[in-house]
């Protein structure tokens, strides 16, 4: 099940966290995996099995040089995971103009460059999936700006499922509520932590590796029926409002 022998995959932005959980898994899996990211993991990559193109996600010459670094090294395309992404948190009434183009250019730029340069190169049977946000779905005061970059790749998901099925290509697209990263970490970690606590029906914060088996599940041949879908990977937050969240309103 979920076997992935023969296969070479492309992750963007796996040199930490959820991009990290993801190749290391689709390896364990069988596939070949070329990290492309912008901060240098070479080393890394190399203890994971895995290996690594320097690329910077927002370049589309870079995204195009990577997909041929797989070409060039194993032969193949099968697997292209759009997961780089930068982040912050500011309220709307401070939107700034070059800090909201740069979410643009890395966050939708890259993940539509991925989806060209990747489809490009790939033959019937091969798979995409694009790293949105619980943010594209749901509000977050604050998130505004990164929040409308995670709707877009929601809305490009969609459309490249369309275009790309008569060329045997499946598109899919994943939400992720709030996991244990760096960038997740990068803000008020205990904050994180509580709101995680209350608002997932799960209870807890997102592990990496939990998020990383959806990518595993809708890349492989088993999911050769899904696509163009989103899946929201939250331990429920999205459901709507729990008796916890509620209780913690009521006592404030
Ligand atoms: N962690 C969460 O709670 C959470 C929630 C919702 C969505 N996401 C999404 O999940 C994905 C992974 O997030 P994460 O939490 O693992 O983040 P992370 O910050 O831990 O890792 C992001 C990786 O992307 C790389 N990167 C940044 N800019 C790049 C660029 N221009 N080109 C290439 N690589 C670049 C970084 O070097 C880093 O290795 C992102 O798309 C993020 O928006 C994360």
């Amino acid at each position: 099940m979920f076997d992935l022998n023969g296969k070479v995959a492309i992750v963007t932005g796996g040199g930490s966290g959820i991009g990290t959980a993801t190749s290391q898994r689709l390896r364990k899996a069988g596939a070949q995996v070329l990290i492309g990211d912008i901060t240098d993991c070479k080393a890394k990559a190399a203890e994971w099995d895995c290996h690594y193109h320097q690329t910077d996600v927002s370049k589309p010459a870079e995204v195009a040089a990577l997909c041929d670094e797989a070409i060039k090294r194993f032969g193949r395309l099968d697997i292209m995971v759009n997961n780089a992404a930068i982040s912050s948190g500011h309220p709307l009434a401070e939107a700034d103009e070059a800090r909201s183009l740069k979410f643009w250019r890395v966050n939708v730029m890259g993940v539509q460059m991925g989806i060209k340069e990747a489809a490009a190169r790939m033959k019937p049977g091969s798979a995409i999936v694009n790293i949105s946000s619980i943010t594209a779905v749901l509000g977050f005061a604050q998130w505004g700006e990164y929040g409308a970059t995670k709707g877009a790749i929601i809305s490009l998901s969609q459309t490249a499922a369309i275009e790309y099925a008569s060329l045997g290509i499946r598109v899919n697209c994943i939400c992720p509520g709030i996991f244990d990263t760096p960038m997740a970490m990068s803000e008020a970690p205990d904050m994180v932590h509580k709101n995680t606590n209350v608002f997932s029906l799960i209870g807890r914060i997102g592990r990496p590796e939990e998020l990383a088996a959806a990518v595993h599940f809708l890349v492989s041949d088993d999911a050769s029926y899904i696509t163009g879908q989103t899946l929201l990977v939250d331990g429920g937050w999205s459901t709507g409002t729990s008796i916890k969240a509620i209780g913690l309103a009521l006592s404030s």
